[in-house]
């Protein structure tokens, strides 16, 4: 007990009142506010313990309402610790498959468990309907007309300002719009680098990124990950003195699939060595809003020192992905930048421009961006939990802590491609762990989703995959 951490002394103490039932099941906790009162700490301190608490499947958040108390049936499966050896650089060429999945699990008679998107329940739609009236409605020149890179200017202003929140500041001019963030990872790729050149990833890496490189005909060059605190500075340094790595792409708070955020400490290290090598960051930091708990974390960027980096997000995770819409902020290269977004597609949608301006300067996208954190959080555990309780012995899952991506590291017998082609055939969407290599590890993993509320009938799919799974051990 002495040892532990302030809030873990508190959330033990809370967990112990659970176990011996003056807190019972469905019970609301007392506030926040009594509980940094009664164990004299900080409301910071209170929320890291309850944190705590609800990814041990104790207890539940429900948006403008408090904490309650769960039904006590523990099932969490053990953490993943180890991460693979370092590889060298590969041409990427495994990406096929993900379209098809991507397709085969939008499919409506699909039970979607795996695409890393936001249910239409956690989208705004309805407020977004009346911001795209009210676009149609304002700007009738505008919507019907290109709004040529780097964009219209309401709504770079607009994702400035919101960008101070990640701790960086950029004027209006130094961003450009782009068709979502992977299109933004897209372009700066083309502008730091060419074909054959190394680019230095995490790994498991997003597919989608695997794909950027795939199409500029880059190589990928997986950095050994650690699952809970990212890439490490010294895993960092020994790559860049053994390969020509021509630009580093990471995303530090939420990767995807493992939902880690990096400490401020390594972020600042990461770029201290990024800068010695004379490498440029660019930084996805599209999970960024959506932290588990606390605070938003800072971006990466906030702690570069006069050096080249690239910071690309978009709304897809946070709003929605059918609004194309995402953008590269950056102190250098702005006239390349918006050159080769204009190569690419001229220009982003101008509807879908006016109106995301005219919704982000609302204060309904935090109390939206707040509601979605608790769901995630919560959904996290449950997911989790039926992991535990439905998968085969031996299986671990990550403990994200930003974002909605579950990574499910299997027994090594099982493999995740023929987990998820037999889960599609029962009409049951999963992502294989394999697409998130280059080289081809992974394949005892899956990424499952919790993005979406966690109904029986979602129950039922994880115990469907977890019977599937059994079934091939
Ligand atoms: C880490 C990461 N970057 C980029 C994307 C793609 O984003 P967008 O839809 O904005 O292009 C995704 C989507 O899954 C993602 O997880």
């Amino acid at each position: 007990m002495q040892n532990q951490l302030l809030y873990q002394q508190v959330a033990h103490k809370i967990e112990e009142s659970i176990n011996l039932g003056i807190y019972r099941s469905g019970e609301k906790l007392p506030g926040v506010r009594r509980l940094s009162d009664d164990f004299r700490v900080s409301i910071g301190t209170v929320l890291e313990a309850l944190y705590q608490l609800q990814n041990k499947g104790k207890l539940e958040a429900r948006p403008r309402s408090g904490y309650y108390v769960c039904e006590q049936s523990n099932h969490l499966p053990e953490a993943i610790r180890s991460s693979p050896q370092q590889t060298q650089p590969k041409t990427v060429s495994n990406q096929s498959t993900a379209l098809f999945l991507a397709q085969a699990s939008s499919n409506a008679k699909v039970l979607n468990l795996g695409a890393a998107l936001p249910h239409s329940d956690y989208q705004p739609i309805s407020t977004l309907t009346r911001h795209f009236r009210g676009a149609l409605r304002d700007n009738p020149k505008a919507v019907s007309s290109y709004e040529f890179p780097p964009g219209f200017l309401p709504l770079r202003k607009v994702v400035s300002a919101r960008m101070l929140n990640a701790g960086i500041r950029f004027n209006p001019e130094q961003i450009t719009i782009t068709n979502g963030c992977q299109e933004a990872v897209t372009i700066c790729l083309s502008v730091v680098a060419k074909p054959a050149d190394v680019i230095a990833v995490e790994s498991p890496a997003y597919y989608g990124l695997l794909q950027c490189i795939e199409s500029l005909g880059m190589q990928a060059l997986e950095l050994k990950t650690d699952p809970v605190t990212g890439v490490s500075p010294a895993i960092l340094d020994s790559a860049l003195k053994r390969w020509p790595v021509k630009a580093c792409v990471l995303s530090a708070n939420g990767n995807n699939p493992l939902g880690y955020i990096t400490s401020e400490e390594n972020k600042r290290e990461l770029l201290k060595i990024l800068k010695t090598h004379d490498v440029p960051l660019i930084e996805d930091d599209i999970y960024g809003d959506l932290p588990l708990t606390g605070t938003r974390p800072k971006a990466m960027s906030a702690f570069a020192e006069r050096q080249r980096f690239f910071y690309c997000s978009s709304v897809s995770k946070t709003i929605s992905p059918a609004i194309r819409i995402g953008w590269i902020a950056s102190y250098t290269n702005n006239e390349e930048l918006n050159h080769a977004k204009f190569l690419r597609n001229i220009a982003t949608a101008s509807i879908d421009q006016i109106a995301l301006a005219r919704y982000l300067s609302t204060k309904s996208y935090d109390r939206h961006i707040e509601t979605c954190c608790i769901h995630y959080a919560n959904n996290a555990t449950k997911v989790r939990q039926a992991v535990g309780k439905y998968f085969p012995t031996g299986t671990r899952t990550t403990h994200p802590q930003a974002g909605f991506a579950i990574w499910v590291q299997l027994p090594r017998t099982i493999d995740g491609d023929a987990l998820s082609y037999a889960c599609l055939s029962k009409n049951i969407g999963i992502f294989p762990g394999k697409l998130f290599s280059a080289s081809g590890r992974y394949s005892n993993c899956i990424r499952l989703s919790c993005a979406q509320p966690i109904t029986s009938n979602v129950i039922e799919g994880l115990k469907n995959v977890g019977n599937i799974a059994n079934s091939l051990t």
